[in-house]
């Protein structure tokens, strides 16, 4: 087989067979194929497309170029969720706890942030001590004992999908709905989970910029884990905003100790019991979406989430006592309001900018290798619905440094439009997507 012969294949826009595509995956992974060849092909997939067969072997064939975890050790239906990321989202932070407490076994591969979005690895090591690097039997101990572990993606989960990325980006070849989801759902193939549910944003701060382009990735992944005998769901879920109040590694995590508590952000709870109603919908422990979310509002309610969320940083080696008393971290040397430059009903709030913004405060990065600052960030006071007048504050920035304060106030300030007339606050979930297609709500 030539390479050669697959390119012009796809040019003239004709399927390729599940050996081409295989053929393709293990050359390139190897370094037989060459990057210009893989653009070329890169390219014409963008211009021509994959039908769904297409797609699925491609995902599968990206899975099996690295390791595939072997989760047969842990006992029972295990469950993962992913999310094609967002801004101030710490939704795993609360889903994970939530379906742990009641008995849904969660093995997770997490990662780190890049550009405007956050990282649960990051987040979670914001918490003194915690350790998100565990040998895979720790690993596996910890899930079967206490239901739960998350640790930092291995170096060899799907590393065709890690290589084939790096040339997307730098070819103009990111933005295919089929090349997205067979990225993500290799990862997630690989990760080992029988169950997923997958939160695909929408809006401003996301990949897909309106409901039709995310329904239709949610499709294609979903159809893709199903095919792949994992029983798949996703929800699309609102990110023209910021979910829930704070960006911020270590603030989010107060937020998500807020919202096992029973208290903190209205939204974010919404999604967060949606996402892990999806899981216990999944695994079978509830028969339908009304009986998981009043499981969820019990083991809320009666301390049972919180409790393992508080077993689970201990047993990853971290400082529970920053989980019981939040205020104890140390505080950011500077806390600086934003106020409004005008005053109007707030019609939108650039998702992508406010990661910007606490990106320059240092809590994001920039390049793989950049360092974080844990504790700085922004709390959001003004939501999309709020009425504002000119000089009431947006905001706060927790900062270290008054020049990062200067360029994030910007920033976080133009993030925000204004309508002269009364806008309705944004509905956080807009739909979900099973075996039986897309459903808006
Ligand atoms: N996230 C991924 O992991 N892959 C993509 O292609 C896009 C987003």
């Amino acid at each position: 087989m030539r390479m050669y012969d697959v390119i012009t294949a796809k040019k003239r826009g004709n399927e390729l067979t599940d050996e081409q595509i295989a053929f393709v995956v293990k050359g390139f992974t190897a370094g037989e194929i060459p990057d210009y060849q893989m653009s070329a092909l890169l390219m014409a997939i963008c211009l021509k497309g994959l039908n769904m067969r297409e797609t699925t072997t491609l995902t599968m064939e990206m899975a099996r170029s690295g390791d595939m975890l072997d989760l047969s050790a842990i006992h029972g239906k295990k469950a993962d969720k992913h999310s094609t990321g967002g801004v101030g989202d710490k939704t795993t932070l609360i889903v994970a706890p939530i379906v742990a407490s009641l008995g849904v076994p969660v093995a997770k591969m997490s990662g780190r942030g890049l550009g405007h979005t956050g990282g649960t690895i990051d987040k979670l090591e914001s918490i003194p001590g915690f350790r998100t690097t565990i040998p895979a039997d720790e690993f596996i101990r910890s899930v079967n004992d206490m239901k739960l572990a998350v640790a930092g993606q291995s170096a060899n989960l799907a590393p065709a999908d890690k290589k084939m990325y790096a040339l997307r980006d730098v070819t103009a070849t990111v933005d295919n709905i089929s090349l997205i989801a067979s990225s993500i759902m290799s990862k997630k193939l690989a990760s080992g989970a029988d169950v997923i549910v997958l939160d695909v944003k929408t809006g401003s701060g996301a990949f897909m910029k309106t409901f039709d382009d995310s329904a239709e990735l949610a499709k294609a992944m979903v159809t893709i884990g199903n095919n792949c005998g994992r029983k798949t769901y996703a929800v699309i879920t609102d990110m023209n905003q910021v979910l829930g109040r704070y960006v911020g590694n270590w603030l989010e995590v107060r937020e998500a100790i807020e919202v096992l508590r029973g208290e903190g952000d209205e939204e974010l709870r919404l999604v967060s019991y949606t996402l892990a109603s999806y899981m216990l919908l999944g695994c079978g422990i509830a028969g339908s979406i009304d009986e998981a979310k009043r499981m969820i509002e019990e083991t809320v309610a009666s301390g049972t989430a919180f409790e393992k969320f508080r077993e689970f940083v201990a047993r990853q080696g971290g400082d529970v006592s920053f989980i019981d008393n939040p205020e104890k971290m140390r505080s950011a040397k500077l806390e600086t309001p934003v106020y409004a430059s005008r005053g109007g009903w707030i019609s939108e709030i650039n998702a992508e900018e406010v990661g910007m913004a606490s990106l320059l405060l240092g809590g994001g990065r920039e390049k793989k290798d950049d360092t974080i600052d844990p504790i700085v960030g922004i709390c959001v006071d003004k939501k999309v619905g709020d009425r504002v007048f000119a000089g009431e504050r947006l905001g706060v920035l927790y900062a270290n440094d008054q020049e990062s304060v200067i360029a994030a106030g910007k920033r976080f300030q133009a993030a925000y439009k204004y309508s002269e007339t009364p806008v309705p606050p944004v509905a956080p979930i807009y739909g979900y997507v099973d075996e039986n297609g897309v459903h808006r709500v």
